[in-house]
């Protein structure tokens, strides 16, 4: 059973069992399954650095309801779909909100688990609830917008419910009138911004940087971007005064981890079949027929050197995958 064409970063490696779940009473059978088991929407945030010795489950969900009040539209929509042609579907319909963030990879579904966000939107402003089935009682629970604690590519998804949930459905709420977010660089140079122009220009500017995952493999940005004290960023602009950063609150900022990477002079480098990739340095690509181990070793290297270089430790946001579950990238010895 392959996994190369079930995530984006394109590894040789297989399972021992392959399930697409179609309908929610399939979700039945992740819960007599009695060996380990991983649940996938289209795999463009999870690499298989090994064979998978389990079953993977994969989110066929399909469906989507659009109702409509005086102010905003309502949309129930089932987590296997596309989440890029959802906001394609959105935009044939004029209904706006999502255009910032647009070509993201991957399911609906996921969407919330690390809470998609890109130039100035995050999918939280959106979320109204989501649907899931918890994979402990069998029994499906609808979690509001409050109680997703939803932070920087972060929920509950990764927290107390880690391991434990299936989503079925999520819910959105797009209020009719709202304001274009036009605050990244390239958006603001737009002369006549509507959500279709800003669609537009997402479209271009993610493809001018990011590899197609179906021309070469990836899985998007590989770390997240730090959150440092103050101290740290003081301490990083002795050395080198220009270091980007953005303002979180009073004591902490967010240092780009591209921008560390680069410094540390990855960019374009390769370690196997594995390269740091030439026009976003956050991003790491499935170049010449990589390997788990080249991935976690070429990993591990960016990180240790990170926090040699910057006493920054870089924390992966894609999923790694080892034989029966999640790898810890820092236990990884190179
Ligand atoms: N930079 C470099 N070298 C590079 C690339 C960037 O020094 O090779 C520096 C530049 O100073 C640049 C800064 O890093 O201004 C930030 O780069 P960019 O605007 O490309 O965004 P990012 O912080 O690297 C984040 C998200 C992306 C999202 C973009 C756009 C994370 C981990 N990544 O990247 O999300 O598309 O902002 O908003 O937050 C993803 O999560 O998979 C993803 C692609």
């Amino acid at each position: 059973s392959a996994l190369q064409n079930l995530h984006t970063f394109g590894l040789p490696y297989h399972a021992s069992n392959i399930v697409e779940i179609q309908q929610v009473r399939d979700v039945a059978k992740i819960l007599s399954c009695s060996e380990p088991y991983v649940i996938l929407g289209e795999g463009s945030n999870t690499i298989f650095t090994t064979d998978f010795s389990g079953t993977v489950f994969v989110n066929r969900l399909k469906g989507i309801e659009l109702q409509e009040n005086a102010d905003a539209y309502h949309l129930t929509v089932a987590a296997g779909e596309n989440w890029h042609a959802l906001i394609e579907w959105c935009l044939a319909r004029d209904i706006g909100g999502f255009e910032n963030l647009a070509l993201i990879p991957g399911t609906v579904g996921a969407t919330p688990i690390q809470n998609i966000g890109a130039y100035g939107v995050e999918i939280k402003q959106f979320l109204k609830s989501v649907k899931y089935i918890d994979l402990r009682s069998g029994e499906e629970r609808i979690l509001a917008h409050a109680d997703l604690a939803l932070g920087y590519r972060d929920s509950i998804f990764k927290h107390s419910l880690q391991g434990h949930y299936f989503i079925t459905e999520v819910s959105f709420v797009l209020p009719k009138v709202y304001e274009l977010v036009l605050d990244y660089g390239e958006l603001a140079q737009l002369t006549d911004p509507t959500k279709h122009t800003v669609f537009k220009k997402v479209v271009e500017i993610r493809s001018a940087k990011l590899p197609d995952p179906k021309q070469v493999g990836n899985s998007g940005s590989f770390f997240k971007n730090p959150v440092v004290a103050l101290e740290i960023l003081e301490q990083v602009q002795k050395t080198y005064p220009s270091v980007p950063y953005y303002v979180v609150n009073e004591n902490t900022v967010k240092i780009p981890a591209a921008w560390l990477i680069d410094q540390a002079g990855f960019k374009g480098r390769y370690m196997g079949g594995v390269q740091c990739h030439p026009k976003q340095a956050l991003v790491l690509t499935n170049a010449n027929q990589a390997l788990g181990p080249e991935v976690l070793s070429f990993a591990r290297t960016i990180q240790k050197t990170v926090a040699k270089l910057f006493q920054v430790h870089l924390e992966n946001e894609v999923c790694l995958l080892g034989q029966k579950g999640p790898t810890d990238l820092s236990t990884f010895a190179p």
